[in-house]
């Protein structure tokens, strides 16, 4: 059996938006977002970019909304599934959302990613000194 961690209680899963939690992938220390969604009896898990210009998040740094049982990209209004992941509407038509694995037991929503570990709820965090100019130019 694959290794597991807890990300949340299945009740912090919200019914009509997602829960947001960043992951790291362990080969190369990199930070990803990713969501959780009620979908049908279960709870899904996606990476959190959108299919539609994949360098964009689906969120504003909250988690994805949903309207009518579907992920919503706030950019320019995609619809995904959220048990498929398909896209149903907007300008990505038949692509589908990257999964990440989770699995529900105890009252308790696990990774089981392979080669990705959790890392924290919510968003990235941006180390503010990471934003400080990089420029090379001296003045
Ligand atoms: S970036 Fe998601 S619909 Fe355009």
């Amino acid at each position: 059996m694959a290794a597991r961690e807890a990300i949340v209680g299945t009740d912090s899963v919200p019914d009509e938006s997602t829960f947001l939690f960043t992951v790291r992938e362990v080969d190369t220390d990199t930070q990803r977002e990713a969501i959780l969604v009620r979908a049908g009896d279960g709870i899904a898990g996606w990476f959190n970019y959108c299919q539609h210009l994949t360098d964009v998040a689906l969120d504003k740094g909250s988690g994805a909304s949903m309207r009518d049982d579907e992920i919503v990209c706030v950019n320019h209004g995609a619809m995904f599934n959220a048990d498929s992941g398909e896209c149903t509407y907007g300008p990505c038509p038949g692509a589908v959302l990257e999964s990440i694995d989770v699995t529900t037991d105890d009252g308790t929503v696990w990774l089981t990613e392979t080669g990705y570990a959790f890392d924290h709820a919510g968003p990235i965090k941006t180390d503010p000194a990471a934003l400080e100019s990089s420029s090379n130019v001296q003045y």
